[in-house]
């Protein structure tokens, strides 16, 4: 079960990292958009983290400019956009990062389900939603995984991959396999709320948050606090500005529905009301923090 063409459906914030690792590790990568601003805006990130390993393995004397060209429109070579769902179709993987809505990400997976070849595995990078809903709406559950990157995808060295009691062995061994050709860690999930990850961050960003809205600390104290006292590369504040607030209120929106009684997840009045105010953190601008592009104001 080799995986040589991807499809990758949302190009935002997790979506143009995945393209950008998925032909990295070898891969033919079709990134697929609603409109072609939406795409230009995404394949322009990934010209732009391109540039940036390269110059950096540069400078480290790990490839000399002329490596890291090739490398760069290799890599590049590899990706193409496009905003028709039929492109999709001869894909051997198809992975799903739009917005964090469960019934947007069933009506896509039912329409896959129809364009794609029957060989077809489908991925969702859900935060939060069960992966079992999204296979039964894809009509092939035995060939559905989870495959929940972490921001920045680039970077950031996990991959949780997720089965359901459907999931076929040898579909679950091809996700984790393609995990590591994109030069991720996998770790194996069961469905369950939060997978491992966003069960244990999750809630302490809840916990951060409701303690800058009672006034105990600053965000800045928080985050120097997580940061100088437990040596987490960021306090939990900015953690939230760099998640987005609106992806933070999605996934804590739909556990509560499911979940009323857990406190861990109860949903704080001031993300709530940034979220309202359009403040949705570093990729508008502003959340907790002011942003100026990539770094604080
Ligand atoms: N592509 C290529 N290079 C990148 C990059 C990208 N997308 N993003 C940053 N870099 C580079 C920077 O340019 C910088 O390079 P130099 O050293 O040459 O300057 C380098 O990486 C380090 O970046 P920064 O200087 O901006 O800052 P940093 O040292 O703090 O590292 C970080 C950034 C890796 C993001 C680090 O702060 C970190 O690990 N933060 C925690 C992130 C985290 O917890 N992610 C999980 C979020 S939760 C999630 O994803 C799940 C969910 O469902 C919500
Ligand atoms: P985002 O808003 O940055 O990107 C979503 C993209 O999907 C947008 O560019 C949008 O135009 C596109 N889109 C929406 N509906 C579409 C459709 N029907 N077809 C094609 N494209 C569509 O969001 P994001 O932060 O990249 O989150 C995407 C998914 O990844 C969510 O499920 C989120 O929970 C999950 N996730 C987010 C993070 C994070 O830190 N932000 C981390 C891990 C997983």
């Amino acid at each position: 079960m080799k995986i040589e063409k991807v499809g990758v459906v949302g190009c935002g914030l997790m979506g143009h990292g995945i393209v950008q690792v998925a032909a990295q590790g070898g891969c033919q990568v079709v990134a697929l958009e609603t409109a072609p601003e939406y795409l230009e805006k995404g394949l322009a990130r990934v010209d732009k983290s391109l540039a940036k390993l390269a110059a950096k393995g540069v400078e480290k004397g790990k490839m000399t400019q002329e490596q890291a060209d090739a490398w760069v429109a290799e890599t590049r070579g590899r990706i193409t956009g496009s905003t028709d769902r039929a492109d999709l179709a001869d894909c051997d993987l198809v992975i799903e990062a739009i917005v964090e809505n469960l019934d947007a990400k069933k009506e896509l997976f039912g329409a896959l389900g129809g364009i794609c070849k029957p060989e077809t595995i489908f991925g969702s990078n859900t935060s939060s939603f069960p992966i079992g809903e999204m296979a039964s709406a894809s009509g092939r559950p035995e060939r559905f995984v989870g495959l929940h990157f972490f921001n920045p995808v680039q970077l950031m060295r996990l991959v949780e991959v997720v089965r359901t009691d459907a999931t076929d062995g040898e579909v679950f061994e091809a996700a984790k396999a393609f995990g590591a050709a994109c030069g991720k860690t996998p770790v194996s999930c069961k469905d369950t709320p939060g997978f491992v990850v966003n069960r244990l961050l999750v809630p302490y960003m809840v916990q951060a948050i409701q303690m800058l809205d009672r006034g105990d600390a600053s965000a800045e104290d928080i985050d120097a606090a997580m940061q100088f006292g437990c040596g987490y590369p960021m306090g939990p504040i900015t953690l939230t500005d760099y998640v987005g607030l609106d992806t933070t209120l999605f996934i804590l929106e739909g556990w509560t529905e499911r979940y009323p009684d857990e406190p861990a997840f109860a949903i704080p009045q001031s993300l709530r009301d940034k979220v309202a105010e359009g403040k949705l953190g570093r990729k508008t601008g502003e959340g907790y923090y002011k942003w100026d592009g990539d770094k604080k104001a």
